[in-house]
C-alpha cells in the first residue's frame, strides 16, 4: 500500500473521550498499513469560534497551524461522537475555518469517518450530516463499511481494539479500504 501522510482527528475535547480511543485505533491499523499518521491532542481544535472580522485580522495561530496540518495531510480519519443528532460544534468549526483557508486543504483527499456514542445509537444520525459537510468541500468518502460503535463504557478491549469482532473487522476494513483507494488515486 502507499506511503500516505495521515492526520487523526476528534470531534471530541474530552480527554477520556471514547472516540479518542477509536481514533488511536484507526490510527494504529493506519500505521501498520505503512501510513505516517500524527493523531491531533485532545483540545487541538479548541480554537475560537469561525469570525468573519478575525479571519480579515488574519489567522489565529492555532487556526494556521490546524490548517498547515491539514494541508500535509493525504487522508483524514475522522471519530466523531453525537451531539444533539447532529455534529459537534468544535468539528464543524475546525471545517468552517479550514474551508477558508487559501488553498483548501480539503479537496479530493479522502476520510474515513466513524463515531462512538455512549448510548446505542452509535452517531448513526451524526454520520450523515458529517458526511453532507464534508461533501462541500470535495472531500472523497468510501461508501461501505460505515461504522457506528455503540455503548462507549463497554465498546473497547484493554488493547485499544474494539471489544465486539465484527466491528473490529469493519473499522479495519474502513481504515484499509480508504487507504487503498487514497493510494490509487494518488498513484
Ligand atoms: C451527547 N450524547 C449524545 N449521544 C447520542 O448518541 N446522541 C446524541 O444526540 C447525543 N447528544 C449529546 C449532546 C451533548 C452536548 C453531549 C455532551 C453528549 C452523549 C455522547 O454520546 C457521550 O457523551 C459520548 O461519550 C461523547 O463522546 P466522547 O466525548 O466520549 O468521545
Amino acid at each position: 500500500m502507499a506511503k500516505l501522510k495521515v492526520l487523526g482527528i476528534s470531534g471530541s475535547l474530552r480527554n477520556a473521550s471514547f472516540n479518542r480511543r477509536l481514533l488511536e485505533a484507526a490510527a494504529g491499523i493506519a500505521s501498520e498499513a505503512g501510513s505516517d499518521v500524527t493523531v491531533l491532542p485532545p483540545k487541538a481544535l479548541s480554537i475560537p469560534v469561525y469570525d468573519a472580522d478575525i479571519e480579515a485580522s488574519g489567522l489565529p495561530p492555532a487556526v494556521a497551524e490546524l490548517a498547515a496540518q491539514a494541508a500535509e495531510a493525504e487522508v483524514f480519519l475522522i471519530a466523531s461522537p453525537e451531539y444533539n443528532y447532529s455534529v459537534p460544534a468544535p468539528l464543524k468549526n475546525w471545517i468552517d475555518w479550514l474551508s477558508r483557508v487559501k488553498p483548501n486543504p480539503f479537496p479530493g483527499k479522502y476520510a474515513a469517518i466513524m463515531g462512538v456514542s455512549g448510548g446505542p445509537m452509535g452517531t448513526i444520525r451524526m454520520q450523515p450530516h458529517l458526511r453532507q459537510i464534508l461533501e462541500s468541500q470535495n472531500l472523497l468518502l468510501v461508501s461501505q463499511p460505515q461504522l457506528y460503535v455503540p455503548n462507549g463504557e463497554t465498546a473497547f478491549l484493554p488493547d485499544g481494539s474494539l471489544a465486539d469482532p465484527s466491528l473490529q473487522k469493519f473499522l479495519k476494513m474502513l481504515v484499509e479500504k480508504t487507504l487503498e483507494t487514497a493510494g490509487k488515486l494518488k498513484a
